[in-house]
């Protein structure tokens, strides 16, 4: 009989593995980079191939994002599911969110968000946007109101990503919390034993019993019935959660508990990790604001950041990199161009170049830095246009007329 999807990391996490990747925790072995495909391996999830990619395209009618052609997005469960749901002319929904752990996002947190975007527009579906204020109190030390303002400053940035607010709803889990959700949550907390979320999840004796209860808050957004302004009588509606894959976690427990409880298994879309300037070992660390760009870093700044700490793959003598090239494994100019230059074949041009050592570091940063800025001044320019009232709209409990056109 086949595992249940949950059981996986029971196993795992007895066996000799030292990369680390969880929702807390990401960490490649001896600072190495990380190894998705054995994550995949790990997982159980399904690796996203070109087929995918194409049959995207073909029932959207629009070129598949620069996330899906570049293998951003590179991991899935069930999204074949969805995509035959939907040529079979079901709908479904969109399931996301964000943990307001800090102020000033960087651009790793904005992929999600970008690509959720997309996915709203190309197949015109519904999105819920989960704050989870209530698990950043608990694991980041934050006071409840703390948390509670961090998730109305980040749910600006969200908003600025350019969500279609007649078929958004953006709520936090200390505002929303109750009724039907809280009833879904009970629902799922009553089918998984302490020792299934030790299993999952890691937690030890010492940790406090706020974290063992919160991963139904998060599990409970993947059924429609927790939304009954929007979904109520659509208890068969699918839906589908873009993340990176460090949620997958949470996802394995809902699967698992979903057909008990009569509803479709969540289908995720899971996306790699933003990389770090200073190299491709893991996440970028909050702690150390060199290792990001944030959405707040003026011109001047990414300009420097960029120069100074974006880890290069150039040769270090101009005679050593015209005879060998870039080693563009490691180079993170070229990783950060992967995700943002939306230009096929200009990337190719300098991937080409650079890798043969006729284009020198400084000119692929030049060109990143100009990609970078002209990103992070449109967010800017989005974010301040985002007023108090729109976060207000975005996030009333109201019923969404037209969220399937
Ligand atoms: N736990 C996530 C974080 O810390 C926030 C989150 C809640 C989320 N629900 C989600 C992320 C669904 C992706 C999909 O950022």
């Amino acid at each position: 009989m086949e595992k249940a999807e949950s059981e996986r990391k029971v196993e795992e996490s007895v066996e000799e593995d030292d990369q680390v990747v969880n929702p807390w925790q990401v960490s490649a072995k001896d600072g190495g980079k990380i190894d998705y495909d054995k994550l995949i391996d790990k997982f159980g999830c399904q690796r996203l191939d070109q087929s995918l990619v194409d049959r995207v395209q073909r029932l959207t009618s629009r070129p598949p994002h620069v996330f899906l052609r570049r293998g951003v997005f590179f991991a899935h469960r069930d999204f074949e599911e969805i995509l035959n749901a939907y040529e079979r002319g079901e709908k479904f929904y969109l399931y996301t969110g964000r943990g307001p752990s800090s102020e000033a996002l960087h651009l790793g947190h904005l992929v999600p968000f970008m690509f959720t975007k997309y996915l709203q527009d190309a197949f015109k579906v519904p999105l819920v946007i989960q704050l989870t204020d209530d698990e950043k109190c608990m694991w980041k030390n934050l006071s409840v109101e703390e948390s509670q303002r961090l998730a109305r400053e980040n749910a600006k940035d969200i908003i600025a990503c350019g969500f279609d607010i007649s078929k958004t709803f953006i709520f936090s889990d200390f505002d929303y919390v109750g009724g039907a959700f809280y009833k879904n949550m009970v629902k799922v907390a009553k089918c998984v034993t302490y020792n299934k979320v030790v299993g999952i999840f890691g937690f030890t004796g010492e940790d406090h019993i706020g974290k063992v209860s919160f991963p139904p808050v998060q599990a409970v957004p993947s059924f429609p019935s927790s939304f009954p302004h929007l979904f109520s009588g659509k208890d068969d509606l699918r839906c589908l959660v873009p993340c990176a894959i460090d949620q997958d976690p949470y996802f394995r427990m809902t699967r698992d508990v979903a057909p008990r409880l009569g509803y479709h298994k969540p289908a995720l879309i899971e996306s790699s990790f933003f990389p770090a300037l200073q190299g491709e070992t893991g996440k970028m660390s909050a702690s150390d604001p060199n290792s990001a760009i944030y959405v707040t870093d003026s011109a001047k700044e990414i300009k420097n950041k960029v120069n100074r700490y974006a880890f290069s793959g150039g040769q270090d003598s101009i005679e050593k990199h015209r005879l060998y090239g870039a080693n563009l494994e490691v180079d993170i100019p070229i990783k950060y161009l992967n995700f943002f230059l939306d230009d096929d074949a200009e990337l190719e041009h300098i991937t080409k170049e650079y890798g043969a050592g006729r284009m020198l570091t400084g000119e692929v940063k030049q060109r990143l830095i100009q990609v970078l800025t002209e990103m992070v001044e449109r967010h800017r320019r989005a974010r301040a246009s985002v007023t108090d009232e729109m976060v207000d709209a975005f996030m009333a409990v109201r019923p969404l007329p037209n969220m399937f056109d």
